[in-house]
């Protein structure tokens, strides 16, 4: 089977790289497993002390595989996402993305926990759950609000605005906007690797600790309610929209 997640090890450093190019690293089940199993492995691994997130050079990720949530509505998919939120949001280890191209729904959500994003100036960020007569995941309704404010959460969440590097830089999403952010990743990334590990760990289980139940709650009320929506025939309708490239009517719901 083909591997759509690469994984490397150096210095300290685990990095992650999806490699699904042929669907724009589009997250499917075998690809969240992946990552999932990546992030795990990484965690319990005393040699490793950060972890890099990244894509390619074009694209980060054109976030969950819409073929996916077709299957789930079909009765034959699982929401594989989850497993992978729970082990990014358990992973004791500093993680650090790197971000070129589009970074598109959970593409965007997962870099809320993360501790460190830099973007390529392609970057673009955009969270179309409305369009898609989905709803928010990922914890987003805690963590986007916290990280760039309640305002600019509204535009991303309800009105699905794609966010351009420099907005997200000025809006605080990313840390820094550099022309390789993969190598500013990873030199960050070494740096972390070379101060002390369980001073590292404290620090940012502190920092955590102030969102965690909350993250937790959201995650919980999040998934029911985008369990709901995925059935629902709004989605239904964007969905089909969107195979016939058209444009979806939601005139007729209610
Ligand atoms: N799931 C499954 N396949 C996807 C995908 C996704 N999320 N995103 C892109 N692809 C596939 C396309 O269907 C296309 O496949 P094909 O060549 O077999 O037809 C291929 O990847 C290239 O996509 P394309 O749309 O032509 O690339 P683009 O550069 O013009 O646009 C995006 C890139 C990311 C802006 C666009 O693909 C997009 O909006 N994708 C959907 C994003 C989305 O809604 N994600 C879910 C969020 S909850």
């Amino acid at each position: 089977m083909t591997t759509t997640v690469v994984t490397t090890h150096a210095a300290g450093v685990t990095t992650l790289r999806l490699d699904r190019p042929s669907k724009k690293n589009a997250l499917d089940g075998a690809t969240y497993r992946a990552l999932t199993d990546g992030v795990r492995a990484a965690g319990e691994d005393p040699a490793v002390r950060a972890i890099v997130i990244t894509g390619s050079p074009e694209v980060f990720t054109s976030g969950n595989d819409l073929g996916d949530f077709a299957r789930i509505r079909a009765g034959s998919g699982d929401l594989a996402a989850m497993d992978f939120l729970r082990a990014l949001i358990a992973c004791p280890k500093p993680l650090v993305a790197a971000v070129a191209g589009w970074a598109v729904g959970i593409g965007t959500t997962l870099l809320l926990h993360c501790d460190f994003v830099y973007a390529a100036p392609s970057a673009r960020f955009r969270t179309p759950f409305v369009d898609l007569g989905l709803c928010p995941e990922a914890a987003s309704t805690v963590l986007l609000p916290a990280i760039i404010g309640p305002r600019h959460a509204a535009e991303m969440l309800i009105l699905g605005v794609t966010v351009d590097a420099p907005t997200a830089l000025a809006w605080g999403l990313v840390n820094e906007v550099v022309d390789d952010p993969l190598a500013r990743a990873t030199e960050i990334a070494a740096t972390i690797a070379r101060r002390a590990p369980g001073a590292t760990r404290t620090t940012r289980a502190l920092l955590r600790r102030v969102t965690a139940a909350d993250v937790d709650a959201a995650m919980a009320a999040e998934q029911v309610a985008f369990g709901e929506r995925l059935l629902s025939a709004e989605a239904v309708e964007a969905a089909t929209a969107m195979m016939t490239k058209r444009t979806p009517d939601f005139a007729k719901f209610t």
